[in-house]
């Protein structure tokens, strides 16, 4: 099967980083463009962080665009608590020896599927503030992308950030409203926390084989995810650190692995006390569906592309600082 031709709109933390190994070094992805935007951290720290994932993968050729600076009316809200400072856990990793473009975000996000009508496929990591400046350019730019999956909101209403607000969500919630209104089903997904809490958790076991794996890429994997791990244990509960960004990106690869999926009309709460929620209107007489949730995929595969992606042998990591 040819690779999938990708755009990767990223706030580039550990598990963006993660995503960005699947998509680079699996074999099933074709990166035209990584896109960044402020969110787990800084745009600037972000875009850093997107060079040094694709060096790790070998791949200093893909261009890395940075975009705009903070959400569209509110103050940006970072996760250095969660990624850390860095949002790379905080290792010491060295600066990538590749430099980011001057073009910004937005204009690529425009222009790359004007150029190339129905190829691309985009995949956001992140909250929508690129994706949304796009679109009140362009109203009909969802219809000029093969697909659109975003790793955005939580369908059961249990949140990450707050009570029932994911956090790309909750960061820019006008921005992803904006999305919602434009979606439609058969080209915009949304895959949610959700999916990550059941279905993408790794588990000391799964550290341990990550960890056990050895090749560059897998022991950077490992190191970044450390302190998302401590979060984890101490806020979410799970039985592991989870890999948000990494599953969805595994969707947009291989959809084959969805295994519960509906379609619903969705809209976004930008209210204080539920900013960021999702209402899904489910009711006979709700409006028209405007987004693909999927609900569920199989753990097992998931895994098993991961591992086996960064179990392959790229050019080593650049050392970390002892
Ligand atoms: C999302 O927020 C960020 O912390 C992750 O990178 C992911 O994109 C999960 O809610
Ligand atoms: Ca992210």
């Amino acid at each position: 099967m040819p690779a999938l031709p990708l755009i990767i709109d990223s706030d580039t933390g550990s598990d963006d980083a993660v995503a960005l190994l699947l998509a680079a070094a699996s074999g099933l992805g074709d990166i035209r463009a990584v896109t960044t935007v402020a969110g787990n951290v800084p745009v600037g720290t972000g875009t850093r962080n997107a060079l040094i994932s694709l060096e790790t993968a070998g791949r200093t050729d893909i261009p890395v665009h940075p975009g705009c600076a903070r959400p569209m009316t509110r103050m940006l809200s970072s996760a250095q608590h969660v990624h850390g400072e860095d949002g790379m856990g905080d290792i010491g990793l060295p600066d990538p020896s590749a430099s980011c473009e001057s073009t910004h975000a937005v204009e690529v996000l425009l222009s790359q599927p004007r150029e190339n009508p129905g190829e691309l496929t985009l995949v956001t990591l992140a909250p929508l503030t690129n994706v949304a400046a796009a679109l009140l350019r362009d109203p009909d730019l969802f219809t000029r992308y093969r697909h659109v999956y975003c790793m955005a909101g939580a369908a059961d209403l249990r949140g990450n950030i707050s009570a029932t607000g994911e956090f790309n969500v909750w960061a820019d919630p006008e921005a992803a409203k904006i999305v919602t209104q434009a979606a439609t089903p058969d080209k915009v997904t949304w895959i949610g926390w959700d999916v990550s809490r059941k279905d993408a958790v790794m588990t000391p076991a799964d550290q341990q084989h990550l960890e056990n794996i050895g090749t560059p890429m897998a022991t950077f994997a490992h190191r970044i995810n450390r302190t998302v791990a401590d979060w984890a244990r101490d806020v979410t509960g799970l039985a592991g650190y989870d890999l948000p960004d990494p599953v969805a990106m595994a969707v947009a690869l291989k959809p084959d692995l969805i295994t519960e999926q509906e379609q619903a009309y969705v809209d976004i709460s930008v209210a204080d006390e539920t900013r960021g929620q999702m209402i899904i209107d489910r009711r006979v007489s709700a409006p028209a569906p405007n987004l693909t949730l999927v609900r569920r995929v199989a753990e097992a595969g998931f895994k098993k592309l991961l591992f086996d992606t960064v179990g392959t042998l790229a050019p080593p990591a650049p050392a970390a600082a002892p």
